[in-house]
């Protein structure tokens, strides 16, 4: 059992550690060191087997299929609280154990857009909410310059936002296609939820998801449908932060949103 001695220790442990300058996790999931097992000396030896006798299959320990179970407890959500809830109980996502936060979605759940990004970064692991960080702030100036936010009450002001992956890859490395894969069924889920008129893909990850294809740099700017919906893939605003020169682009593609909505409504 856990003591309040062991937590205090680790604690101490780690702002320790944080003193010394570390800033981040480099694993997938936390490692305990003290208890791995210690290394094999010498290998096992295996019993001869009798002349003529049949090879002993090996023998395959059974594999979760977790992109079934994430099917199974997606469809098994009836509204959004119920699907952040079944979000934070999956377990197949290695991902999970090493992030300080589930991050699920902000803005408004009436909202005619649903803007769907890669994963949390550091500021939204920290935060629990998507987009917060520099990139985040550059998102909420391009949809305020066409008078759409995420603190709209309004639906047709309002944007919601979530992302392919609720957890943040260590040292912001890609997602996976396995890890993609098996919250896929989440994020098909929580469109139908929201169901927004229209979603807006930022960069190649949820290109990638939900339409299938990626390259950004030519997709972007076209109309696609998926999930039933207008699609359109946008430059990530953290791309745009390091390529000024492509806002312009960005630009055309926010007033195609606006002229699409107008078209819709
Ligand atoms: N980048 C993303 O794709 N999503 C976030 O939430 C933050 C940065």
């Amino acid at each position: 059992m856990e003591s309040a001695h062991d937590w205090h220790g680790a604690k101490a442990l780690l702002e320790w550690h944080i003193e010394l300058g570390a800033v981040d996790a480099i694993g997938d999931a936390p490692v305990d060191r003290y208890t791995l097992e210690p290394r094999q000396s010498k290998p096992e030896e295996k019993p001869l087997s009798q002349p003529g006798a049949r090879p002993a299959k090996p023998t395959a320990a059974p594999q979760t299929d977790y992109v079934a179970l994430a099917k199974q407890a997606a469809a098994a959500a009836g509204d959004l609280a119920a699907l952040h809830a079944a979000i934070a109980a999956f377990e197949g996502c290695e991902l999970k154990r090493g992030a300080r936060n589930t991050v699920f979605c902000d803005g408004n759940p009436a909202a005619r857009v649903m803007i769907i990004g890669e994963a949390p970064g550091r500021d939204e692991d920290i935060e629990g909410k998507p987009f917060i960080g520099r990139a985040g702030q550059l998102l909420d100036r391009m949809f305020a310059a066409i008078g759409m936010s995420r603190g709209a009450t309004q639906s047709k002001d309002a944007i919601y936002i979530t992302n392919v992956m609720p957890w943040r890859p260590p040292n912001n490395r890609d997602p996976s296609a396995e890890e993609i894969a098996m919250m896929v069924p989440f994020l098909e889920r929580h469109v139908q939820l929201v169901a927004p008129d229209l979603l807006v893909l930022m960069g190649n990850t949820p290109c990638q998801t939900v339409l299938g294809r990626k390259g950004i740099v030519k997709i972007r700017g076209n109309w696609d449908d998926a999930w039933g919906k207008p699609v359109m893939p946008m430059a990530h605003p953290a791309y745009l932060l390091r390529n000024p020169a492509a806002k312009r682009e960005a630009w055309a593609d926010l007033l195609a949103i606006q002229s699409k909505l107008r078209g819709l409504s």
